[in-house]
């Protein structure tokens, strides 16, 4: 079946905008470059994240646009704490900063959210706000997966613990049921930004039969053309999930 086009209103002379069915449900960003675009500039890494908080914004509302009902971000890995105090300061109170707007925003913007990633750590005005926020939206169709303190091998493990002393049997789908996404729908598409070609400990369980999109824009940069350029990409390719296709 062909990618569909939205005809958007010609009058304005907007070009036609992909569209997405069921089959690109859920797309995944791995957020990368905020540093690299700062220091292309001559600033701060502060000032990369402030501009990747706002393309986060940006890119969140077009994959709803576009129709894409479940979008993840990974937005701060537990590797990510070994940055420089001020840097990890900056990006967790931009974070902090968007949780907040987010629940001000919540009837105008009706999102579902939910955090992947051990709370804890954050102070607790904060992770009161996450956990908040997830009971509030969670009536909403739309879903955003927000990825923090998150590391794969590690939501893997607690996985694992969980089964071991709740005595469940444990299988693909009890194990599924105990990570941070539970309930929630594989990836079917993982864009990863700013040249760099892994998953970094992303959804590792998650992402068995997920299709990889790497460009070289760097998340500042990236705008809904490239989600486009990623759009087309998954669409021109066949998903047999270790079957063969039919003939
Ligand atoms: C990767 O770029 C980015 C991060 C580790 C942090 C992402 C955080 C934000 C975009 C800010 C907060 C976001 C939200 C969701 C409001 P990098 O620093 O690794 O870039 P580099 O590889 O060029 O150094």
């Amino acid at each position: 079946m062909p990618l569909l086009f939205k005809k958007n209103d010609s009058s304005k002379g907007e070009p036609a905008r992909v569209a997405v069915d069921d089959r690109l449900r859920h797309i995944a960003f791995i957020l990368d470059g905020n540093g690299r675009w700062a220091k292309k500039r001559g600033l701060p890494r502060e000032y990369g994240h402030s501009e990747g908080a706002q393309t986060f914004k940006r890119i969140v509302r077009y994959c709803g646009d576009i129709g894409i009902k479940i979008v993840t971000v990974y937005a701060f890995s537990t590797e990510n704490w070994s940055r420089p105090k001020n840097e990890v300061d900056r990006i967790v109170s931009l974070l902090d900063e968007y949780i907040a707007g987010a629940e001000r925003e919540l009837e105008e913007n009706k999102i579902r959210y939910t955090f992947l990633g051990d709370k804890s750590v954050f102070a607790a005005p904060m992770a009161e706000r996450m956990t908040r926020l997830e009971q509030i939206s969670s009536g909403y169709e739309l879903r955003l997966n927000i990825a923090l303190n998150y590391g794969s091998r590690a939501e893997i493990v607690r996985a694992c613990r969980e089964l071991a002393e709740s005595g469940e049997e444990i299988n693909e789908r009890t194990l599924s049921d105990h990570l941070y996404t539970a309930g929630c729908p594989d990836p079917d598409l993982i864009v990863r930004t700013a040249n760099e070609r892994r998953l970094s400990n992303f959804l590792l369980w998650q992402a068995a039969y997920s299709e990889l999109y790497f460009t070289p824009t760097l998340w500042p940069d990236m705008q809904p053309a490239d989600v486009d350029a990623a759009v087309r990409d998954f669409y021109a390719r066949e998903r047999r999930f270790g079957g063969v296709t039919p003939k």
